[in-house]
C-alpha cells in the first residue's frame, strides 16, 4: 500500500521505516527542511537502536522516501498517517495546532478516497475534530472525495521503539468504517501475522498479535489510560518506598513480594526519582485536564503528578542529609537522559535536580554516556564532564539519576579516592549496595 506519515519524530520515523520494512511504499514527511536533507542522507537524529541502519536500507531499497512538501504526501499516500507533537499547554491542555495545520492541509489536498489515521497520542475526540477540519477545507474541486479517519495509538517505548513498532503487544484499532478496519487489517496483517522478514529467528517474534477494534474515542482514551496507569504505578511504589524509608522496611523485598502476585505482576515497580520523558508527564496532565473539563474528577491522576513532582526532590534532601549545607558543594550528577537508552531529556528528573543543586550554591557536574550537549532548561552553570571519573573528581557526593549500564562496570575504588567524601545517592537503586559499603561508601538509595 501507498502511506504517507506526516511527521518524522519518534513515533512518525519509526512507524514510517516499520510500515516499509513490511513491505508498503512510504513517504515520510515533515515541514523541517533541514531534518528532512538529513534524513535522505540516512541521518537519524535521535538514538534509536537498530533504527539508522533500517532507515539506510529501506531509503536503498526504494521503499522509504523524504519529502518536505505535506501536500505532495497527501496526494501520493492511500493512508495517511498523522504523526506530529501535541505538546502541553501550561493548563496541561495538549495544544492541536500542528494536529489542526496538518488537517487543513489534508483537506485541501484529497484527491481521492484516503484513510487519515491519528497516531499521535490526541485529546479524546479529536478524531471528530480532524473530520471536522477536513470537510471544512476542502474546495469544490475536491469535495466528492470520501475519507475516514481512524485512531490508531502508538505504544512505543523509547529506546525499544523498533522492537516494540515490529512486535506490539496489541494493535488498537478506533474506527466507524468497515472499509477503512478492513483497509487497516490488510495494512498491518504481516505485524498482526509476524509475517515478515525481519520478524524471521528474531526473539522478540510473537505468535500472532491481538488486534483490537472499537469506536474512535474508547481508542483515545485506551491510550491515555494505559500510560496513566503505568505513571500510577511508579508513584505508587514510590510512595511505598518513602514509607519503607520511614518505618525501616526495604522498597525491593517489598515490591518483588507484590510482584509474585500475578494480578500485580513484577513491571514497572522499580522505586526511584520518578517518571519523566515526553509521555507520562504531558498524557496524565492531559487526562486529568479532560476529566475536569467534562465534569469528572481526577484526585487518583491528580496525586500520580503530585507523588511525582516530589519525588525528585527527594534526591535533595538525601543530599542535604548527608552533607548538610550545599553551598560551595561539589557534586558529580550520573546520568541526564529521562531514561537509560535513549538521549531524550524531556521533563528528565536530571534537570530538575541539577538546577536545584546549582540553586543551593552547589558546583554541579554532569556525564552522560549520550546527552553531550546542554538539554533545554539545564542551568548553564553545570559543568559537562568528558567521563563519570571527570565529574566525580574532588566532588562530595555521587548522584547516579539514570541506570545506564555502564554505570555497572564503574571503577568503584578509584571514585572512593577520588571524591572528598566517599557517599552516593543512588537514584534508581540499581548499584550494588553491599558492593559499595564493603568498599567504604555511605550508600543511599530511594526506600531501601
Ligand atoms: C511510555 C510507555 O511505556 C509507552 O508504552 C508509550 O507508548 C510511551 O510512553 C508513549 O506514550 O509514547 P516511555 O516514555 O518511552 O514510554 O518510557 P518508559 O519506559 O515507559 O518510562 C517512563 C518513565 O518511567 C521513565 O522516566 C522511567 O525511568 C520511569 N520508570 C519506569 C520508573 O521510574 N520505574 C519503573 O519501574 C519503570
Amino acid at each position: 500500500m501507498k502511506v504517507c506519515v506526516i511527521g518524522t519524530g519518534y513515533v512518525g520515523l519509526v512507524t514510517g521505516v516499520c510500515l516499509a520494512e513490511i513491505g508498503h511504499d512510504v513517504i515520510c514527511v515533515d515541514k523541517d527542511e533541514k531534518k528532512i536533507s538529513s534524513l535522505k542522507k540516512g541521518q537519524v537524529s535521535i538514538f534509536e537502536e537498530g533504527l539508522e541502519e533500517l532507515v539506510r536500507k529501506n531509503i536503498d531499497s526504494g521503499k522509504l522516501i523524504f519529502n518536505s512538501d505535506t501536500a505532495q504526501g497527501v496526494k501520493e499516500g492511500e493512508i495517511i498517517f498523522i504523526c506530529v507533537g501535541t505538546p502541553p499547554l501550561p493548563s496541561g491542555k495538549p495544544n492541536l495546532t500542528a494536529i489542526d495545520d496538518v488537517a487543513r492541509m489534508i483537506g485541501k489536498s484529497l484527491n481521492g478516497y484516503k484513510i487519515i489515521l491519528n497516531k499521535s497520542t490526541v485529546p479524546i475526540g479529536t478524531a471528530k475534530r480532524i473530520k471536522k477540519i477536513i470537510k471544512e477545507n476542502q474546495d469544490q474541486d475536491n469535495v466528492s472525495y470520501k475519507f475516514d479517519i481512524v485512531s490508531n495509538p502508538e505504544f512505543l517505548k523509547e529506546g525499544e521503539a523498533v522492537k516494540d513498532a515490529f512486535f506490539p503487544e496489541r494493535i488498537v484499532i478506533g474506527s466507524n468504517s468497515e472499509k477503512a478496519i478492513d483497509i487497516m487489517k490488510k495494512l498491518y496483517g504481516p505485524i498482526i501475522n509476524q509475517d515478515f522478514d525481519y520478524a524471521k529467528n528474531n526473539i522478540n517474534k510473537k505468535q500472532k498479535v491481538p488486534i483490537l477494534i472499537t469506536d474512535s474515542t474508547s481508542s483515545e482514551l485506551i491510550k491515555y489510560a494505559s500510560n496513566a496507569f503505568l505513571a500510577t504505578k511508579i508513584s505508587f511504589v514510590n510512595e511505598i518506598a518513602n514509607i519503607c524509608e520511614r518505618i525501616g522496611a526495604n522498597i525491593l523485598d517489598v515490591t518483588y513480594g507484590m510482584g509474585l502476585d500475578e494480578r500485580i505482576g513484577s513491571r514497572f515497580m522499580k522505586a526511584g526519582i520518578g517518571w519523566g520523558g515526553s509521555c507520562f508527564p504531558k498524557d496524565v496532565r492531559a487526562l486529568a485536564y479532560t476529566a475536569e473539563e467534562y465534569g469528572s474528577q481526577a484526585s487518583i491522576l491528580n496525586a500520580v503528578i503530585h507523588v511525582n513532582n516530589q519525588q525528585r526532590f527527594k534526591i535533595i534532601q538525601k543530599a542535604m542529609d548527608l552533607l548538610g549545607i550545599i553551598d560551595d558543594k561539589a557534586i558529580g550528577v550520573l546520568g541526564l537522559s529521562f531514561k537509560p537508552n535513549t538521549n531524550d531529556t524531556r521533563e528528565a528528573p536530571s534537570i530538575t535536580i541539577a538546577n536545584k543543586f546549582l540553586e543551593l550554591g552547589a558546583e554541579v557536574r554532569v556525564y552522560d554516556p549520550i546527552v553531550k550537549d546542554y538539554p533545554d532548561n539545564l542551568d548553564k552553570g553545570a559543568i559537562f564532564a568528558k567521563d563519570p571519573y571527570e565529574a566525580l573528581k574532588g566532588a562530595d557526593l555521587m548522584v547516579l539519576v539514570t541506570e545506564w549500564d555502564e554505570f555497572l562496570d564503574l571503577d568503584f575504588e578509584r571514585i572512593k579516592s577520588l571524591l572528598i567524601s566517599p557517599n552516593i545517592i543512588d537514584g534508581r537503586n540499581f548499584l550494588d549496595k553491599e558492593k559499595l559499603q564493603d568498599i567504604g561508601f555511605k550508600y543511599v538509595g530511594i526506600g531501601n
